[in-house]
């Protein structure tokens, strides 16, 4: 449990779809390609708020105006109460009835209470082939190290910082001559298709294995 009290009824899910918050603090790339897969008919999550701790995220307004509801919940007046602002966040989701939670771009580092409270319904995106990689800078990183290949993960999110059980891993191949920027280009597109994917496929599992 969270801690943030009783919890209102939530609202139904449409169609026996699985609501899904998604958490940004930036572009909000991955979560537009979220966006748009879940307009399938058959797609099996309803993206049900977009949540950021950044009010300037330009994802608020994108989100907006694809119809979802976006709210900025900033962090900084909390100041360095990290659990409080969780509370807010974990009280804004539960109020809507989320069931899944997915990290996009989502550039806080969460504190146990809220990972617990979300556990085994949480997922994040990270920009490497984990194990490879936790942290910043993987692409600059996976450069100096001369590897062949690059590539992001799906993973469920747990205490240690991105080192959850993995979902689903999509590789691009590092070319001669790449930058951390270049490459960083081509991890993203193959974000955009692993994400919808690795939640879909994640939210059928749960149906028939709930957590
Ligand atoms: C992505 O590279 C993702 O892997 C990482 O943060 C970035 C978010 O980009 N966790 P965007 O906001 O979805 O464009």
């Amino acid at each position: 449990m969270s801690g943030c009290g009783h919890d209102p009824a939530p609202p139904p899910a449409k169609d026996g779809k699985t609501r899904v918050a998604i958490l940004i603090s930036g572009a909000g790339s991955n979560m537009a390609a979220l966006l748009e897969a879940a307009k399938a008919a058959d797609y099996p999550a309803e993206i049900a708020v977009v949540i950021s701790n950044n009010p300037e995220a330009a994802g608020l307004e994108l989100a907006r105006r694809a119809g979802i509801e976006a709210l900025a919940i900033d962090h900084r007046p909390f100041g360095k109460v990290r659990h409080d602002h969780e509370l807010a966040l974990d009280a804004a989701m539960r109020l809507r009835g989320v069931e899944v939670v997915v990290l996009a771009g989502y550039m806080r580092i969460l504190t146990a209470h809220l990972v617990r409270a979300w556990e085994g319904r949480m997922l994040n995106i990270h920009p490497s082939l984990l194990p490879n990689y936790p942290g910043l800078d993987t692409h600059a990183r996976a450069i100096a190290a001369g590897d062949a290949e690059a590539g992001c993960t799906v993973h469920l999110v747990t205490e240690g910082v991105d080192e959850g059980p993995v979902l689903g891993q999509a590789r691009v191949p590092i070319e001669p001559g790449d930058t951390a920027e270049t490459l960083a280009a081509r991890v993203r597109t193959a974000e955009h298709k692993l994400y919808p994917e690795a939640l879909a496929a994640f939210i059928e599992q749960r149906k028939t294995a709930p957590v």
